[in-house]
């Protein structure tokens, strides 16, 4: 991949970087330039990741880290500013499903944890990042949402109602924030083939997993977002698959 002069030096936090769209927007930072923080809980994998960039002269760290929880979030804050001064942006692409997700049968806990994963860590990330990045005038946070939040789905309403709630935290955050220099942009990919949808109460059909996207596709849409210039702003943008409606 070439260099993207726009994305060159920033540093960007991905969230959700051990696997699917968050592994691919990690690495194709790193190759675009960036400095590209990696943050999910499986450690194995991050490091994987960091030596594999680190091999071929790319820039990267990882901090093993549960979004769900304030302590470890703000570890993770602390280690991207002791390590590289700055983070000019979060993208956050952690998010999880489950099989059990019907409302007929969803347990409560699991509704707790659907929230906290894909709702609640995404505000723990945007408050401990914030004063920072006011501080420097300027900050993007990317949330991954998702098609489930077009109309009537079948994702579930765990997923649906924490994904939707992505789109309240943006728009609150960038009322409140515009003046500094802070940008919200909420990204509503469509089917894309990560290890995702191996949670899914019924296998994907087969013609639908050939046409969906791939979790490069979703790096693309992010190395766009993170590089364009600091005065404009998306606040939403759909990626979706060609022949899948
Ligand atoms: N695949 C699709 O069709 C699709 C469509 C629309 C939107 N999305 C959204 O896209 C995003 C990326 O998903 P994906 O499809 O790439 O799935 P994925 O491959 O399963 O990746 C999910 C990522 O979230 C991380 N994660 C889960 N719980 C976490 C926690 N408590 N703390 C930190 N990280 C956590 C996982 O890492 P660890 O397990 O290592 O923590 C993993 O890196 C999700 O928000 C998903 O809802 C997916």
């Amino acid at each position: 991949m070439s260099s993207d002069v726009s994305v060159q030096s920033q540093v960007v936090i991905v969230a959700g970087a051990s696997s699917g769209m968050g592994r691919s927007t990690a690495r194709l930072l790193a190759e675009s330039g960036a400095k590209a923080v990696m943050a999910a809980r499986r450690q194995e994998d991050l490091t994987q990741l960091q030596g594999e960039l680190e091999a071929r002269g790319l820039e990267a760290i990882s901090c093993p880290t549960d979004t769900r929880d304030r302590e470890q979030v703000e570890r993770l804050v602390r280690v991207a500013m002791d390590h590289l001064g700055r983070v000019d942006a979060l993208v956050y692409t952690t998010g999880i499903n489950r099989p059990q997700r019907a409302i007929s049968v969803l347990p409560p806990e699991t509704w707790d944890d659907m929230v906290a994963t894909n709702l609640t860590g995404a505000f723990h990330c945007t408050q401990a990042l914030l004063p920072q990045m006011i501080s420097q005038a300027g900050g993007l946070f990317v949330y991954i949402s998702s098609g489930a939040v077009r109309g009537p789905h079948s994702a579930g309403v765990a997923y649906m109602a924490s994904k939707h709630a992505l789109k309240g935290l943006a728009d609150g955050v960038q009322f409140e924030h515009h003046r500094d220099g802070i940008r919200c942009t909420i990204l509503v990919p469509g089917l894309t083939d990560t290890p995702m949808l191996n949670d899914r109460p019924i296998p994907t059909a087969p013609e639908q997993l050939a046409a969906a996207l791939c979790p490069d596709d979703i790096a693309l849409t992010c190395r766009f977002v993170v590089g364009l210039p600091k005065h404009i702003w998306i606040p939403e943008n759909g990626v979706r698959p060609v022949g899948i409606l």
